[in-house]
């Protein structure tokens, strides 16, 4: 299949600046303090969703669900071998941070596989379902007000491919009214906390509400908070 790629012109990040993953939607249940069950009948957005089984695994639960990654103008073949190289990078960290417990990173690796092969199972890059769409943040192709739920995971506050408020005010035009948008971690990918009290402030200036809650995932390493937002009557 022919490889389409972005416009020039086009903000599109560069394809091979950030680490493709494959968490497992059980991950996600963890991060964003939901349960998929709760999602059944529910439009919801993965935002970015890298190789995660989460959109396969929601979907089977009940939810509309839509997954956005600019890696999505990539065929099944080169996104499994851009995922298997990064999964190597990702858990090749032993020799450079020896306090990672092994058994754990082996086990994370093989979670990670796992949730790999039930995505690239369900993964169609061709446009005939609207599960998996090519899009960045924060541009997204999604009508105002169109999702029930939207989740981040791993990359609004984590990397600078994109501006955090930019990225925010974006998911904020695509939830409803009383919608949540949820993000996870709340540190940079160099492990330093975002400042996340400023964009508290924005939010609550601008009609929405934000919560920063404890969570399971990640705790062991200190990052165990998400940040849920509840979108307000109007987006400003
Ligand atoms: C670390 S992965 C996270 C994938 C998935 N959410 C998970 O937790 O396994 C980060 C992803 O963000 C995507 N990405 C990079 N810039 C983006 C942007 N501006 N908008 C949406 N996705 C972006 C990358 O292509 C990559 O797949």
């Amino acid at each position: 299949m022919e490889v389409q790629q972005p416009p020039r012109s086009s903000p599109w990040p560069d394809l091979d600046r950030l680490i493709v993953s494959s968490r497992p939607a059980r991950d996600y249940e963890l991060m964003f303090a939901l349960e998929l069950a709760a999602l059944a009948g529910r439009r919801v957005l993965d935002c970015p969703g890298g190789a995660s089984s989460f959109a396969a695994e929601a979907a089977d639960a009940g939810a509309d669900v839509s997954a956005v990654d600019p890696l999505y103008v990539l065929s099944a073949d080169e996104l499994r071998r851009r995922l298997a190289s990064d999964v190597e990078l990702a858990f090749g960290v032993h020799d450079e941070r020896p306090e990672i417990d092994s058994d754990w990173l082996a086990e994370q690796k093989e979670r990670w596989r796992v949730a790999g092969e039930r995505f690239f199972a369900d993964y169609r890059p061709d446009g005939r379902t609207r599960r998996y769409q090519p899009a960045v943040l924060p541009d997204l192709p999604f009508a105002d007000a169109e999702f029930d739920v939207a989740l981040v995971s791993h990359l609004l506050f984590t990397y600078d491919a994109v501006d955090p408020d930019a990225g925010l005010r974006e998911l904020l035009r695509v939830v409803r009214p009383g919608g949540t948008i949820r993000i996870h971690p709340l540190v940079a990918s160099d492990g330093v906390p975002y400042p996340v009290e400023r964009v508290l402030a924005w939010l609550e200036g601008d009609g929405h509400r934000g919560e920063v809650v404890e969570v399971p995932y990640g705790k062991a390493r200190g990052v165990g908070r998400s940040l849920i937002v509840t979108r307000g009557a109007a987006t400003r």
